[in-house]
């Protein structure tokens, strides 16, 4: 629902910052990605897909934080009302998501004991791919906000920031 007092916005350069910056989580999501192409415990060890399952879950909770921190912000100076809705859905997702991961890091662990259980090891490798897809749609669709507000912000030839940050820019 698009609410009538749009309050939420993002600062698309701080956000770009953050994404360009997180290489370990684009690459453990690489690395994650060839287990569910090659789905066989044989091949990609179930042990060496929590190890890094788990390290995924860490970096995305460090990911969705400093976005949180410094890629969305409230009180902006001027807003649009469909791109608050849309910052506010994908505000949202962070929390969505990170629960997502968790479960799938805590169902990892448990397949290793007492023994690695290698039919859960597929089903594990199958959320995964889900939870892959969704966050590259969150990913895709922050990008389109990004672009969306900046140029919002070269329409109408002014920062989309509130008071208390600094001025954000679209183009570095
Ligand atoms: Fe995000």
């Amino acid at each position: 629902m698009i609410s009538a007092h749009p309050k939420l916005t993002i600062n698309a350069a701080f956000l770009q910052e953050i994404k360009d910056d997180n290489l370990r989580l684009y690459g453990l999501l690489d690395q994650l990605r060839a287990c569910w192409l090659v789905n066989d415990p044989d091949v990609f060890r179930p042990e060496w897909f929590t190890e890094l399952i788990c390290d995924l879950r860490d970096q995305i909770a460090m990911h969705f934080a400093l976005e949180n921190a410094f890629g969305y912000f409230e009180k902006p100076l001027t807003s649009d009302p469909l791109l608050s809705a849309e910052a506010q859905r994908l505000l949202d997702q962070h929390e969505e998501l990170y629960l997502q991961i968790c479960s799938i890091a805590e169902g990892a662990e448990a397949l290793l004991y007492p023994e690695i259980d290698e039919a859960g090891y597929s089903r594990q490798v199958d959320l995964f791919r889900e939870f892959y897809k969704a966050f590259q749609a969150h990913e895709s669709a922050e990008f389109d906000l990004m672009m969306n507000v900046c140029l919002k912000q070269q329409k109408e030839n002014r920062p989309l920031v509130s008071s208390d940050q600094e001025a954000g820019f679209c183009g570095r």
